[in-house]
């Protein structure tokens, strides 16, 4: 904790230069990004095991504290991506670093260029949705108690963590030779190669699959258009009949090229890295500010570990599930409820 308001205090004493607040930035977007992944893995699941809650998930979506949300994960995720593209290629080719400070501009000034124009379309479906006088919007109130459950469960996630940790450290105590265990070894560890090249090489895959998936659901399409009814999806025939969230869902895992269900295969390689990469993300800086205690420190290790394997087994349980007809018939019951 001591070392958290060290890099706070250090941060502010120094007014950083741009290579400071770079760094800053990415661990913000990062965390902003893993904190929606984690929300939005359940949530997208739902539409396979709980029909209803999904209809309910993608309602708050609507909401204007999301929509506010949604701009800032885009600009989260676009700078986040490109800064990361810039350490990574920085780290290839060491010689570039002189130039750190002027390709930190380079980023902020394309994050920027690229948000522009990207929130004019985003704002367009924002438009239409407030012009249109059936809109249906969820109270204030639902939103935050739809909410809830998700706060309790981090904070339940990281209590069950620490008391883990406290187990092991009973258990199986600490040995005193430097490398007994994977969380000991020191900095330069083949293991933490491992993750260091991991991290820039899922980066490269992540940004196709990523801005592709944004541009997807919020650029040509937009969070609104997933709960309009026949809606005719761009480059198929494929129609939300029943205008929920749950057939949208269907037929885009249902939807077939030669066979292949090409956007399962595609939000499969989307859960792995983005789920492995900013789960690791997270146990740097988790690690990073839990230094001064064994306990905490281990703690916050198999809070990311456990966080990340029961968002991969959700996700990956969801993507190889089938949703039916009464799950449609059940979306369609819980709109009827929502909006009565
Ligand atoms: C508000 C912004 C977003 C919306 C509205 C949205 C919407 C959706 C929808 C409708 C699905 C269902 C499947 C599909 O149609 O492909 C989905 C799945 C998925 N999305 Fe997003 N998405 C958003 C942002 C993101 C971001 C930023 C990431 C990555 C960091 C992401 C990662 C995923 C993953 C991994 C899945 C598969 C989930 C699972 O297996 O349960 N999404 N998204
Ligand atoms: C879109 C493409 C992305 C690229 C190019 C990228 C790149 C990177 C790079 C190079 C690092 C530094 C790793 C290190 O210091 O060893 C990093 C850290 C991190 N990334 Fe990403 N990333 C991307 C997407 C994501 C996504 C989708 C998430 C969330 C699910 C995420 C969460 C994080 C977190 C939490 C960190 C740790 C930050 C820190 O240590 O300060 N990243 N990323």
């Amino acid at each position: 904790m001591s070392s958290l308001v060290l890099t706070i205090t250090e941060t502010l004493r120094y007014r950083g230069a741009l290579g400071q607040w770079s760094w800053v930035l990415h661990r913000i977007s990062g965390l902003g990004v893993v904190l929606f992944l984690t929300l939005h893995v359940i949530d997208t699941s739902w539409s396979v095991f709980y029909p209803a809650l999904y209809v309910k998930a993608i309602a708050v979506y609507q909401t204007p504290l999301f929509t506010i949300g949604e701009f800032a994960l885009i600009a989260a995720v676009v700078y986040h991506a490109l800064n990361g593209l810039r350490i990574a290629i920085l780290d290839y080719r060491p010689a570039l670093w002189r130039y750190q400070a002027r390709a930190a501009w380079i980023v902020l000034g394309a994050s920027v260029l690229l948000l522009i124009p990207v929130f004019i379309l985003m704002f367009g479906h924002v438009l239409n949705f407030y012009n249109d006088p059936e809109r249906r919007v969820l109270p204030f109130a639902d939103v935050l108690e739809s909410q809830l459950p998700f706060a309790v469960g981090i904070v339940l996630a990281v209590v069950a963590g620490v008391l883990y940790s406290g187990i092991h450290g009973v258990i199986a105590p600490r040995k005193e030779t430097p490398t007994d265990n994977m969380f000991r070894r020191p900095v330069g560890s083949r293991w933490e190669k491992f993750w260091w090249s991991y991290m820039r090489v899922s980066g490269f895959l992540i940004v196709p699959l990523v801005f592709g998936h944004l541009a997807m659901m919020h650029v040509i399409q937009g969070v609104f258009d997933i709960t309009a009814a026949d809606y005719v999806t761009v480059g198929t025939n494929v129609v939300n009949q029943t205008g929920t969230s749950v057939e949208f869902v269907a037929n885009r895992w249902n939807y077939l090229v030669g066979g292949i269900a090409v956007w399962r295969l595609y939000d499969i390689a989307l859960l792995a890295l983005t789920v492995i990469h900013g789960f690791n993300g997270l146990r740097y800086v988790l690690t990073d500010y839990t230094a001064d205690s064994t306990l905490i420190r281990r703690g916050m290790i198999y809070t990311c570990i456990i966080g990340a394997l029961i968002l991969l087994m959700v996700g990956g349980l969801a993507l190889l599930g089938t949703i039916d007809q009464t799950a449609i018939r059940m979306a369609e019951e819980a709109v009827a409820k929502l909006h009565p």
